[in-house]
């Protein structure tokens, strides 16, 4: 396929498509041995593209994985206070991968993570409505009327909550255990709703996301997904 150079360029990762053109219009990138001028299209299966003589690497390989993150870590890529990052999980898959979304320090859980910024992009878009199951443990007895403002939104600072949907709730030891589902991806959404009712969250875990489950992760542990499973993600996050 013929595409412009400076959007192969970039695609691979090698700088942003504007200073491709800047290189491409300084005499530096060559064509199957020709320098090559803007606007000129290449294929980029099929040509040696180099740039100041050396060749342009291929575009990364496209990971993704799922890490069952650990209770005190942060859902960033490096943290001024020192704290453990879920990147120092992956670490050794050698590529560099960041996180869909987030999870916040005292939550665990399933938190994709992938180098294929576009799909995380697409995914991460509210327009997507990806569902994410929650397991909450909350203080004091959940009642009716609670679970009820749950279903149909509960009014946060940052407005209503779309409806959640709550399964297997049952009442123990003083806490109440649930499960929620949402689609929204609001900072600390669940505890701010369940808080907004008068209840305390005191266990949070992400146990679904889309029709991916933890399964027997332990936390810490991670999987690679399956081709499929990939092929699944990218019709939900529609492909463009
Ligand atoms: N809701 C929360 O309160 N925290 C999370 O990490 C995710 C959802």
């Amino acid at each position: 396929m013929q595409q412009r150079l400076q959007k192969i360029i970039a695609a691979a990762g090698y700088c942003s498509r504007r200073r491709a053109e800047e290189l491409i219009a300084a005499g530096k990138v060559r064509v199957d041995g020709q320098i090559v001028k803007l606007g000129d299209q290449a294929d980029a299966e099929s040509s040696t593209i180099l740039i100041d003589g050396k060749p342009l690497k291929a575009a990364e390989t496209l990971v993704y994985v799922l890490l069952n993150k650990p209770l005190g870590t942060v859902t960033t890529l490096n943290d001024p206070e020192g704290r453990p990052v879920v990147t120092d999980l992956v670490r050794d898959l050698t590529v560099r991968l960041f996180p869909v979304g987030r999870l916040d320090i005292n939550t665990s859980g399933l938190l994709l993570m992938t180098n294929d910024g576009a799909l995380a992009n697409r995914l991460a878009h509210p327009s997507h409505q990806v569902d994410k199951r929650y397991l909450a443990k909350v203080r004091g007895q959940l009642t009716e009327q609670s679970k009820q403002a749950l279903e149909e939104g509960v009014k946060l600072e940052d407005g209503l909550t779309a409806p959640a949907k709550i399964t297997n709730l049952r009442f123990r030891g003083g806490h109440s255990w649930f499960e929620l589902t949402i689609h929204e991806g609001r900072n600390r959404q669940v505890r701010r709703m369940c808080e907004a009712l008068g209840h305390q969250v005191s266990r949070l875990v992400r146990i679904g996301y889309a029709f991916l489950t933890l399964d027997d992760l332990a936390p810490g542990q991670k999987r690679l997904l399956t081709d499929q499973e990939v092929a699944r993600l990218k019709r939900l996050g529609g492909k463009p």
